[in-house]
């Protein structure tokens, strides 16, 4: 039946209607917090392309942890910045490094904050890749072994979910295996696992120290344009024993949030990264949009898209004003 029978506005003329009608509601639950975890003390050290985030020291971390906690968000990712890179990254599995001993305090310290970890090596390596480098090319089978030591050792630090964002062929397995036979049959993998080369990781790179010192990561990261793939790279992972999948970035992939969220029925991460970020954050200090409003919107956006989980460096602020 048509106009003038139906009349769509009807039910948007008020804020109390819009509210009975409203489909979809971002709620703190939804969001994920990253930090990104310095050496020292009483260092926090703001990234010039991400107004508003810094990296801090592990003192510095669990403070900004009992904020995020007490905003109602149910959990962190944390990324590292080590005192040393190397060629193969070994500070990655380093028992006293800055992420394993985030994880420790913040679990003593916030024990209700869920404290997932990245696994990757490209924080780690001189050289910026994301796994071992062999005749200038990213080796994938020689990559398994560290990143495996890696997520053992933030699993031995009490993590509660590890994360590989490494993109390398068969990690979540091997990931998998090592936790099992190290006793830690519980701990859940969330995998990154369409994760695509994508131009909006630039800041993150600034923050993470992490931009690669030749060449890109075409190689191993997925090539934008490819929808099938990423579905067929998230059903590897399934098999694999990932049990959450991600794709990453959120907003230009959200047909593929969709998709993943309608193939496969399980519980979907989106990756709102910190290109996204940037450029709500710039747009917004230059008085160019109504940044509190675009960032509700986008969130919003990657949750009906089909997102159970949203990590976004703007979780804690949103969570706080999702509270009023
Ligand atoms: C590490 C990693 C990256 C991000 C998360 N894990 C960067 C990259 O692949 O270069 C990006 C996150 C962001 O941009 O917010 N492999």
């Amino acid at each position: 039946m048509a106009f003038p029978i139906n009349r769509p506005r009807r039910l948007r003329r008020t804020e109390t209607l819009r509210r009975m009608i409203r489909e979809t509601r971002l709620a703190p639950d939804d969001l994920i917090q990253p930090f990104f975890v310095c050496p020292g003390r009483g260092v926090k050290r703001p990234i010039n392309s991400m107004p508003g985030v810094a990296q801090m020291s592990v003192d510095q971390v669990v403070r900004a942890a009992r904020e995020t906690h007490s905003a109602g968000v149910p959990a962190v990712i944390l990324f590292g910045i080590p005192q040393h890179k190397d060629p193969h990254g070994t500070q990655a599995w380093n028992d006293q490094g800055e992420v394993q001993r985030a994880i420790r305090e913040i679990k003593e310290q916030v024990p209700g904050l869920a404290v997932i970890t990245d696994v990757c090596l490209c924080e780690y390596t001189d050289h910026g890749h994301c796994g071992v480098v062999l005749s200038n090319d990213v080796d994938n089978d020689a990559t398994l072994e560290p990143l495996s030591r890696e997520a053992l050792s933030h699993a031995r630090a009490g993590a509660d979910m590890v994360a590989p964002s490494d993109m390398m062929d068969g990690r979540v397995g091997a990931i998998r295996r090592t936790l099992d036979e190290n006793g830690f049959i519980h701990l859940p993998i969330m995998a990154y696992s369409a994760k695509f080369a994508s131009a909006f990781y630039g800041p993150f790179r600034e923050a993470a120290e992490s931009a690669p010192q030749f060449g890109d990561r075409r190689s191993y990261q997925m090539d934008p344009p490819n929808g099938d793939e990423a579905m067929r790279e998230i059903a590897l992972d399934l098999a694999e024993g990932a049990d959450i999948v991600m794709v990453k970035p959120a907003l230009p992939y959200l047909d593929l949030i969709y998709r993943a969220k309608h193939e496969f029925h399980v519980p979907l991460a989106a990756y709102n990264v910190s290109g996204e970020y940037s450029m709500l954050r710039a747009a917004g200090l230059n008085g160019w949009l109504d940044e509190e409003r675009a960032v509700m919107e986008v969130l919003t956006s990657i949750k009906r898209a089909g997102a159970d989980m949203i990590l976004s460096y703007f979780a804690t602020e949103v969570a706080n004003r999702l509270r009023g």
